[in-house]
């Protein structure tokens, strides 16, 4: 029946148009995995980063910085502008309140008609922008309170002491000096440390917050003996301290160590005074530091191994950030400056090896490295870095890595 056709036909193209919408829309659903997702439980329960209360910024998982990538980008030029050219301005535009008086805070050499005030300035002109990765963000003063339940230890040499200067300076202002407690030096008069606390513990006795400990080797360098308090110094090569630390351990949830730049080649290491006695000495006596800690550091601690970025040698003659590294040859450096990275190297590999989820190495190193323009004093120096400075960012990458740490502790508990 001819009249019939192209009833039929329009049936069929009706039918088929139908068909294929709902295959469109189907298709579609399956591509939006997310959308097709959506109702399933695991992808509602919260992320647990988000409920920590000094959390300001999360970037999605697979944009979160880990130690490794942040060390990968560049120091962009962004001028800051002060309000007034003076130390109240510099601090202000930085967001510092210092609690000391330290001998890194460069930006507080005003003599000379404000020669180091200004250069300071040009230091931190320049930030650091990971290339790939994104903190998360963190509000120095909530951080500061959640610090003052989940206490913070450094522990190490003078660069751990500056890492601790500029912790002092971003979180001051909620921390407050207090008289030193004698049971976090071991009892001895003679040890000093540094202890502050938070405002709201600060009637407790004993409180502590965020301390430092001085130990230039973590071990003693004699005997390897990890020290208990009054134990006897020992041997030091140079000048410093080698306190006792490991007795103050359980008051705190957060711990940052290293130790680096007082390692020398010596004839305590061998009878060739080389760098292969320095380095399998250095092993061995990290070995009964980390032998210490996997045996003695409780489920809920955490344990930070940083890395030691080098010096630059005739640090004057730098001017702005490197954008190619500048390591120190054996030659021109009497520090040993080169072999940071194998000491570095040897703590590493073991903290990947063990998967031991209370201890992670936290490398400053790249970025660090490219800063010969940053250091305090130029050429007698030419190791510290000047306040405000690449440190800060250390402790940007630091409160990140605080912030995935307390929410890992919140997924498991
Ligand atoms: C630090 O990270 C950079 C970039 O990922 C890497 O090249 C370097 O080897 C790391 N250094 C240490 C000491 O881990
Ligand atoms: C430091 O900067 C100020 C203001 O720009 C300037 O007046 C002064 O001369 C500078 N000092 C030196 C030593 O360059
Ligand atoms: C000091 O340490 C002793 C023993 O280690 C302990 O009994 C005492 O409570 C501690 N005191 C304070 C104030 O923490
Ligand atoms: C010291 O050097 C000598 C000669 O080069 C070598 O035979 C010896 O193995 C070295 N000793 C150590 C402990 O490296």
């Amino acid at each position: 029946m001819p009249s019939s056709t192209p009833q039929l036909k329009s049936s069929i193209v009706y039918t088929l148009s139908i068909v294929s919408l709902v295959m469109l829309l189907v298709l579609y659903w399956a591509w939006r995995d997310d959308l097709l997702l959506l109702p399933e439980p695991h992808q509602t329960t919260p992320d647990p980063i988000a409920s920590l209360d000094f959390v300001t910024h999360i970037p999605s998982r697979s944009l979160q910085c880990t130690s490794d990538t942040f060390n990968t980008g560049s120091w962009v030029h962004r001028p800051l502008q002060l309000k007034e050219d003076s130390i109240r301005g510099m601090e202000e535009a930085v967001n510092y309140h210092c609690r000391a008086n330290f001998p890194h805070k460069c930006y507080r050499r005003i003599d000379d008609n404000f020669k180091e005030f200004n250069r300071s300035l040009r230091i931190v002109d320049y930030t650091w922008e990971p290339e790939m990765c994104t903190l998360i963000g963190t509000d120095p003063r909530k951080l500061t309170a959640h610090l003052a339940t989940n206490p913070l230890l450094m522990v190490g040499d003078s660069i751990t002491q500056l890492q601790f200067e500029s912790l002092n300076c971003l979180l001051g202002q909620d921390l407050t000096n207090v008289q030193l407690d004698a049971n976090l030096t071991g009892g001895d008069p003679k040890v000093w440390a540094g202890q502050l606390v938070h405002p709201s513990r600060v009637q407790e006795q004993g409180a502590v917050s965020l301390a430092y400990l001085r130990s230039d080797y973590l071990v003693r360098l004699d005997d390897f003996k990890i020290m208990e308090p009054f134990d006897e110094e020992g041997y030091l090569i140079g000048k410093g301290s080698n306190f006792p630390w490991v007795h103050a351990l359980d008051r705190f949830s957060y711990i940052v160590i290293n130790t680096g730049p007082h390692w020398h080649a010596d004839l305590k290491w061998g009878p060739n005074k080389s760098d292969k006695e320095l380095v399998q000495a250095f092993a061995k006596g990290m070995d009964a530091v980390f032998k210490y800690l996997k045996e003695h550091v409780k489920p809920h601690q955490r344990i930070w191994v940083r890395s030691t970025p080098y010096g630059h040698a005739k640090c004057s003659q730098y001017k702005k950030p490197d954008a190619v590294p500048h390591a120190p040859s054996k030659k021109e450096n009497e520090y040993q400056w080169d072999l940071l990275e194998s000491f570095d190297m040897v703590w590493k590999n073991w903290i990947e090896a063990e998967k031991d989820e209370r201890f992670r190495f936290l490398n400053v190193s790249s970025m660090a490295n490219l800063r010969g323009d940053a250091h305090s004093s130029p050429d007698s120096d030419c190791l510290h870095t000047c306040l405000p400075g690449p440190v800060d960012d250390w402790n940007q990458l630091f409160f990140h890595e605080i912030a995935q740490v307390a929410a890992s502790s919140i997924s498991t508990s």
